[in-house]
């Protein structure tokens, strides 16, 4: 039976601790300038109905850094749901690339591609999670604090794809996870509920963002309005203006905070410049391991050792 990665729930704890440890000896390995290549003339399609930056030339980067090849396909290209059915897209791409990685904006959409490929299919980003972007900040956590002892992540935002992620994550590793949002905009209650049920975590959904940031080891964030959501980025804006990280909101945090934010940023938005330039903003760090995280998540998929 293959697998897929569509939800951050698709692996067990002790699966997720395993990719976060081979991530780092993939990690390691390329630091020191070794080069293995256990994807050798493997393919990999990566089908984009949404912009990106970091999904497309990490996962790019990657696949050459383990000596296999990436196929970038952009909106003009494929089509998903408009030029042929996702069913035919899926066995066509099945038969000619060893793993698929997708954006998509329906999440329907990357469930209905992972059930009609023949190979593994990774969830770059859907309206509705985004766990590649999960795994490479739970690696971040782990590398800066040594441990995921005692951990309070504040979200500070939208209950979003990103926040979803968290979400599950936290059905699957211990934590305590705070998430401050204006009302309307709160996550998924199915996705907290599920979560809760697992009994691993604590999970506050809560109003204030001093509530949520007090005793918090990181402090997470996203953009107000996501990719697809253009035509409501200024009444959004109002809506969430009191939801900024700031140096202010920061001072209820632990001493040894960290910050962080999936990127890309909207400076002056849902963080301030200072913050993102601090000491304690680890957002580079995340953003690298995303390349990391996910070499180790293809590598399991395709059952491939290094
Ligand atoms: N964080 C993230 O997924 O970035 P991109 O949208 O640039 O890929
Ligand atoms: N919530 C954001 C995440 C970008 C990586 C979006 O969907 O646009």
């Amino acid at each position: 039976m293959k697998r897929d990665f569509i939800h951050i729930t698709d692996f067990t704890g002790e699966e997720i601790h395993q990719t976060l440890n081979l991530a780092a000896k993939v990690k390691r390995s390329i630091k020191n300038g070794e080069r293995f290549l256990p994807l050798r003339y493997k393919t990999m399609a990566m089908i984009f109905a949404k912009p990106s930056t970091r999904t497309r030339v990490s996962f790019e980067t990657g696949m050459e850094q383990l000596g296999g090849h990436a196929i970038f396909l952009g909106p003009n290209d494929i089509g998903i749901g408009k030029r042929e059915a996702i069913k035919d897209i899926a066995r066509v791409i099945s038969r000619y690339d060893d793993i698929i990685m997708a954006r998509l904006f329906d999440h329907e959409h990357i469930k209905e591609l992972a059930e009609y490929s023949s190979v593994p299919v990774i969830n770059g980003l859907t309206d509705f999670n985004h766990p590649c972007q999960i795994m490479a900040d739970i690696m971040t956590i782990q590398e800066h604090r040594g441990d995921l002892n005692d951990l309070k992540v504040a979200f500070i935002g939208d209950g979003n794809n990103v926040a979803h992620s968290w979400i599950n994550l936290a059905a699957r590793l211990s934590m305590h996870f705070a998430i401050a949002t204006p009302e309307g905009f709160e996550p998924d209650t199915e996705v907290v509920k599920k979560a809760r049920e697992e009994g691993l975590s604590k999970i506050d959904v809560v109003r204030d963002p001093e509530e949520a940031v007090e005793d918090a080891d990181i402090i997470y964030t996203d953009v107000w309005a996501s990719m697809g959501e253009e035509d409501q980025a200024a009444e959004k804006k109002k809506k969430f203006q009191n939801y900024q990280i700031s140096k202010e909101l920061l001072k209820r945090a632990k001493d040894n905070y960290y910050v962080m934010h999936c990127l890309p940023a909207h400076r002056g938005e849902e963080i301030t410049d200072k913050v993102m330039e601090s000491k304690r903003s680890i957002v580079f760090d995340e953003a690298e391991n995303r390349m990391h995280a996910q070499k180790a998540i293809i590598l399991k998929l395709m059952e491939i050792e290094y």
